[in-house]
């Protein structure tokens, strides 16, 4: 299954985990793939089956410039992506209160604009309480990869 992984960072813990997250699920048999500021005709031309996306947020709730322009051009040309699975890390820290994990939020609301089904509930780690992302992670990714295999299985 090819599964395309999206990040949006600023100081580079959510590229990071993006890179982590690649080699996870490499290792486990999924055609992983990750790029940072992937363009929409670059992720088209992937054909992804599944998507990743993982991403920091911003100023007030806002996304990482390194993803804004990708998602506005998914906003504005809604690929036909109906169906696809899909699942969001977000990174975030509570002491935005309102905006807490507002880039996760943001991409939520896209997913379902596109009919990306989520296999998972959206994780946000708060770096407020944890300075392990990669270790908070760990337990979801294992159980992304497991839902993953069970829908490449089915195909
Ligand atoms: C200027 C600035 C604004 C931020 N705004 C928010 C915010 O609105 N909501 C939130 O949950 N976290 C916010 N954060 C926290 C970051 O999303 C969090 O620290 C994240 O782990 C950073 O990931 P990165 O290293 O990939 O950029 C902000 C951090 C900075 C420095």
């Amino acid at each position: 299954m090819k599964v395309a992984i999206l990040s949006g960072s600023v100081y580079g813990t959510a590229e990071e985990l993006a890179r982590y997250a690649e080699s996870r699920l490499k290792a486990a048999g999924l055609e992983a793939w990750h790029k940072s500021a992937l363009t929409l005709e670059e992720l088209q031309a992937f054909a992804p089956q599944a998507l990743l996306c993982i991403t920091a947020t911003t100023g007030m709730g806002e996304l990482p410039d390194n993803l804004q322009p990708l998602y506005f051009a998914l906003r504005d040309r809604l690929p036909n992506w109906r169906g696809l699975p899909g699942a969001i890390l977000a990174l975030g820290d509570s002491s935005y209160a309102d905006t807490f994990c507002g880039g996760g939020e943001l991409v939520n609301e896209l997913y379902e604009e596109l009919g990306i089904h989520q296999v998972l509930p959206m994780l946000r780690l708060d770096a407020s309480e944890s300075a392990d992302p990669q270790g908070d992670a760990e337990p979801w990714l294992d159980e992304l990869i497991v839902q993953l295999q069970a829908l490449q299985s089915q195909n």
